[in-house]
């Protein structure tokens, strides 16, 4: 083993002029490329301050083959708020279940330091006419309880349909976070709809979630016996079968477009290929994404979002498998162009329904297609130096994906690569 180590790296001397920032070596690492040159994809969490919002461009603009795969935040909010309110709409006659005239919801969130569950958060209480302005924004701090309507972060609003005048409120809302640290807690958002429900279970008319894990756990705790309608987010395969028993719907973020653009982008840059090859541009096995229905690419943060789709009653039937390979994208590169390379992975949180139920299935197809060796490394969700602990020999790899425990946190991966 170390005989071979020393080889590499004498090798890896002598082919450096040659080879570094070019990318094509032969298969297995490209020791020969500096680590700092190497591609990274930043992927599910935005490299961006945790309080603020604001983008970390640093981390975005690591090297030139640095990008940042997600999905469109805002227009996926919109669309899950609007999913509420058509749901409230027309059942009106039947969801009022204790005929106090308040239609009454509770809300799981996710992350408070997160843009995800932020966007979400807000997206609800706008459509509902919950939210409470704050210089342009709309609040996103958690209500706690608020069941006599007096809470300062959300508001009563008022609806009327056919012809009745309900009150919508925010009964309750939390971040869904453990003792341990781990936010969008699936266990923790079954124990919460227990306690709400025990006190105020009558007055609660519709469940929403900033996800599915969280939501099928409320779901599964009290709301579908009680046949109270929940809403998540992120169209699990789990959480799409409920629809059939009674949960209300899910947004799909187009979790197959993005595990494909996040191997994607790597692999075109260990191709020396432009960026868009197989995204905009069909590439020589046919693949190709249409650019403002599948996904949008913002050039100034260097990021990819994939477009969201609501999945109710109506369609559920076309999502009922979340980890099958999006078809426009699903044909094998050849390797003779695109010979295997190695990529370091990590999902921050190896128990987080989406990530691992979705995400990494979807990964665990591209890598075939792609010719990609990819090493998955699963966090827990706490501690980033459970994660960057396992990044001890970055010149082993080609390429980086990386989803962080912490949005601020960029700094302790691009530490270890500089
Ligand atoms: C997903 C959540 C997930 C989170 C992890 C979000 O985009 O919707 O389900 O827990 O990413 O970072």
């Amino acid at each position: 083993m170390k005989k071979r180590r020393l080889l590499a790296v004498l090798t890896a001397t002598a082919m450096a002029a040659s080879l570094v920032g070019c990318g094509s070596g032969s298969s297995g690492s490209s020791s020969s490329v500096a680590n700092k040159d190497k591609p990274l994809c930043w992927f599910n969490r935005q490299p961006s301050n945790s309080s603020t919002g604001e983008l970390d461009t640093a981390a975005l603009n690591f090297n030139k083959d640095t990008y940042y795969v997600g999905f469109d935040a805002n227009q996926g909010a919109e669309l899950q708020g609007q999913m509420v309110l058509d749901y409230i709409k027309a059942n009106a006659a039947t969801i009022d279940r204790n005929g106090d005239g308040v239609i009454g919801y509770v809300l799981a969130i996710g992350d408070i330091g997160h843009n995800d569950s932020i966007a979400r958060t807000r997206g609800v209480r706008s459509a509902l006419g919950t939210g409470v302005d704050n210089g342009g924004a709309i609040v996103s701090d958690p209500a706690g309880t608020n069941t006599d309507g007096s809470s300062a972060v959300v508001k009563d609003s008022t609806i009327e349909i056919d012809g009745k005048t309900f009150t919508i409120r925010e009964l309750a809302s939390q971040e869904m976070k453990n003792s341990a640290g781990a936010t969008w807690d699936a266990a923790t958002a079954g124990n919460a709809i227990g306690t709400w429900s025990a006190s105020f279970g009558d007055q609660i008319d519709v469940v929403v979630s900033n996800n599915d894990g969280m939501g099928m756990s409320m779901f599964n705790a009290w709301a579908k016996e009680q046949k109270v309608v929940t809403f998540g987010y992120d169209a699990n395969s789990d959480a799409v079968a409920a629809i059939a028993e009674g949960y209300g719907g899910t947004i799909s973020q187009h979790a197959d477009v993005q595990a494909y653009l996040t191997l994607r982008v790597v692999r075109n840059a260990l191709d020396g290929v432009d960026v868009n090859t197989g995204i905009s541009v069909a590439d020589a096995a046919g693949n190709k994404l249409d650019e403002g229905v599948d996904y949008r690419y913002d050039a100034a943060s260097r990021s990819f979002y994939a477009l969201n789709i609501a999945v109710t009653k109506d369609n559920y039937t076309e999502f009922t498998d979340a980890t099958k390979p999006y078809s426009k994208v699903a044909n094998k590169l050849d390797a003779s162009n695109s010979p295997e390379k190695k990529v370091w992975l990590d999902i921050y949180n190896a128990s987080d329904n989406f990530l691992s139920a979705t995400y990494q299935p979807l990964l665990q197809n591209y890598d075939d297609l792609l010719n990609l060796k990819v090493e998955y490394i699963g966090g827990d969700g706490q501690t980033e130096s459970n994660i960057t602990n396992r990044l001890g020999n970055p010149g082993e790899y080609d390429a980086f994906c990386i989803n962080m425990v912490k949005t601020d946190n960029a700094a302790s991966y691009t530490s270890i690569l500089q």
